[in-house]
């Protein structure tokens, strides 16, 4: 996103939280110290985490989950448990609210301290049995969100797997650094169906993520109907980057009320931002009296930053953008029961100071008229603020660079006004928590202008330095006004060298398997960031523990890109091939014949040279399988005709994501893999092992010719 190079609080509760915790004698306590091997791996580290000897609990299919009281929301937290363990375990655990902790249950106890705070818990586990308590249900969900993990990976699965169920026997003490912890979706760039915002809550959640932050207008689109303004969803919607003539790319009320209802029960608030004055193709699309000449721009879908702005040259036209931002923000937040409203402010080059300012009072206003609080981007801090403001700061090394210097960047110097105001700060840094960098050179989307991000790096940095010196000192930001972290998934160019996503149905992405593999495994980094005390960051000792979660991601088939910094276990199934690779067979590579880029072209496989027609892009779909695209075509490996015969041809054709273009790659005992067709069953193919051999689908017959190594 950024358009040109100048380019909370914490919790002070954990020292009483471990003498409020009562451990068993002779238990190994660990505190505030990176976590020795040998005891849970879990992610985020909690505050404190001590071995307890012997068995551990498993679960019966009657295992009851007792809940020590009659609150309906702690009951809820409940029966998630037991939906959450449903699918792979096959049991149906009974929820009871019951007046005594029984052995051989589930406790959870809303009843605990105070001092535990609103999301803190202690868990308990051994032989006899298990116990979360929390001072409320809100501590419940996430200490649940650390029994998941003390559970085998396969508790992940969406289908009924052995077990045995054992609770890994522990004792936790835990409470969060930072009251904010976030994620955003880049829902105006590419939009997120309901259905993909809702699993990329749940697997934020399981990271104790509580902030989703929904960028929901930009250039390319606008994501939330509006009564009063029908044009914003007519025609604002009808674009993405790289897409137009959309006519549902938009949340109705009902829709992102949903929404809100369902991260609600997942324990996260939603931040609706409405970014302005620049990003704003979309209003300037569907309101006419936006812009300075009173003619409504064309709908935009292109791929360009810093283009837009609201005309606030002139009385009348701040008083039409106020007009228009009151309307909005009224609807806004009359849909959103959290604190915060997002008015954006980032990249406003071709903004005066005045136009600036004049967007910030006429935002600002409309958000206090609401009894919300206002969240900007931290150049907002350029313009005055109201109380209570929230900024998010997404500068990187090239201003900590400045700090303290005669030549500050603008960045340190809006914070800093942000700062004198009053405000809080979200820690974003471009280049450690913006979701949307590449890993490496082989990532097949997202950008680079901060650099790659390997998981490494999006683990290494604090908060508290963040805008400091390069070396930690002279903090601009004062420790308590730090309220946390939030991770950004922006979506501004999401394929490599190509304006679309994978396709589920040829016009409409799937922003899921974007979502999966630049997420996984970065955000649970920021999540530890934003949760874990800063005395527990070690990275030998992180990446330990992030590599047991590859099998969990495995199993809930997230497609998580398996990072070469981590150590994934050995005859785990990590198994992401996503990326891009040559695929051949002995000397012999799959390969679009002279680079066609004509539909229904029947592949082949021709001697390897590695050209772009013989590059394939695995994108990880939600089923586990692979959808394979041709560097050069841009087309997608097909079953002609979605044909189940065997002998069918295997052709190239618009990426669709359907059936006959998903294969099943199953890894072969000597090395490689067979590519199944998920629609047939059947085996990708190829005749011989001379140029020019045609490629279609046969029955198993453990041929060479079927067994594909993929580089
Ligand atoms: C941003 O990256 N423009 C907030």
């Amino acid at each position: 996103m950024r358009l040109f190079h100048q380019r909370g609080r914490g919790l002070a509760l954990l020292a009483t939280l471990a003498v409020a915790v009562p451990l068993l004698s002779g238990a190994t306590v660990v505190t505030a110290a990176p976590v020795a091997p040998g005891l849970p791996a879990i992610v985020p580290q909690p505050v404190s985490e001590s071995a307890v000897t012997g068995a551990g609990f498993t679960l019966a299919a009657r295992t009851p989950v007792d809940v020590l009281s009659t609150d309906p929301a702690a009951l809820g937290v409940a029966g998630y448990l037991a939906g959450l363990l449903a699918p792979a375990t096959g049991y149906a655990l009974p929820v009871v609210s019951s007046t005594q902790p029984r052995s051989g249950a589930v406790v959870l106890d809303p009843t605990g301290p105070s001092s535990l705070g609103a999301e803190g818990y202690t868990l308990s586990s051994g032989s006899g049995g298990v116990t979360v308590t929390a001072h409320g249900a809100e501590g419940l969900f996430r200490g649940v969100q650390t029994l998941r993990q003390l559970l085998p990976a396969a508790v992940e699965s969406g289908t009924v797997m052995p077990g045995p169920w054992t609770v890994a026997p522990v004792r936790i003490a835990d409470s969060p650094r930072y009251s904010y912890r976030g994620v955003m979706l880049d829902v105006a760039r590419r939009f997120y169906p309901v259905a993909e915002v809702k699993r990329y809550i749940d697997e934020s959640a399981a990271y104790k993520i509580n902030t989703l932050h929904l960028h929901l207008t930009d250039d390319q689109g606008w994501r939330i109907a509006v009564g009063a303004l029908p044009n914003l969803t007519a025609v604002g919607a009808s674009t993405q980057s790289g897409f137009t003539g959309g006519t549902s790319w938009y949340y109705s009320a009902a829709e992102y009320q949903d929404l809100v209802a369902y991260a609600k029960s997942r324990y996260m608030t939603v931040v609706p931002e409405i970014d302005g004055p620049g990003h704003s193709s979309a209003a300037l699309a569907s309101a006419a009296d936006l812009n300075c000449d009173d003619r409504a721009r064309a709908p935009y879908s292109g791929f360009d930053v810093g283009i837009s702005l609201y005309c606030l040259g002139d009385p009348q036209h701040v008083g039409n953008v106020s007009t228009f931002l009151n309307t909005v923000i009224s609807a806004v937040a009359a849909l959103t029961p959290g604190p915060y409203l997002h008015i954006g402010g980032d990249e406003t080059p071709q903004a005066t100071a005045a136009e600036y300012a004049a967007y910030v009072s006429a935002a600002t206003t409309a958000v206090t008229a609401q009894g919300k609080r206002v969240m900007g981007w931290h150049q907002l801090g350029q313009g005055t603020l109201p109380a209570n403001s929230l900024l998010q700061y997404w500068g990187d090394a090239s201003d900590q660079s400045t700090v303290g210097t005669a030549q500050e960047s603008a960045g340190i110097r809006q914070a800093r006004s942000g700062v004198a105001q009053g405000a809080a700060f979200v820690m974003s840094p471009g280049d450690h928590a913006y979701l949307d960098m590449k890993y490496d050179a082989g990532t097949p989307y997202g950008l680079s202008w901060e650099g790659y991000v390997p998981v490494r790096k999006a683990y290494d940095w604090d908060p508290a330095t963040t805008v400091a010196a390069t070396d930690g000192s002279s903090p601009v930001v004062p420790a308590d006004r730090i309220a946390g972290v939030e991770a950004a998934l922006w979506a501004d160019r999401a394929y490599a060298g190509s304006t679309s996503l994978p396709t589920s149905t040829g016009q409409f992405p799937e922003p899921s398997v974007y979502a999966d593999h630049m997420s996984f495994p970065r955000l649970p980094a920021i999540a530890e960031i934003g949760w874990s005390p800063r005395s527990t960051h070690d990275w030998t000792d992180f990446s330990r523990r992030l590599a047991t979660q590859g099998p969990r991601w495995t199993a809930a088939g997230i497609g998580f890109y398996a990072a070469p910094d981590i150590t994934w276990p050995a005859g785990g199934t990590p198994g992401s091939l996503n990326g891009v690779h040559t695929v051949t067979t002995g000397s012999q590579a799959l390969d679009d014949p002279a680079s066609s880029t004509a539909t229904l072209t029947q592949l082949d496989t021709w001697a390897l040279h590695g050209g772009s027609n013989q590059q394939w892009t695995f994108a990880q779909q939600t089923d586990g399988s692979y959808t394979l695209t041709n560097g050069a075509s841009h087309l997608c490996l097909d079953v002609n005709g979605g044909s189940t015969s065997a002998g069918a041809t295997v052709i190239q054709y618009t990426c669709a994501a359907t059936p006959n273009q998903r294969w099943r790659a199953t890894a072969l005992p000597g090395g490689g893999y067979t590519l199944a067709s998920v629609r047939s069953g059947l085996l990708l193919t190829t005749a011989s092992t001379a140029d020019g051999a045609l490629v279609t689908q046969q029955p198993d017959t453990n041929s060479a010719l079927q067994h594909w190594t993929v580089n």
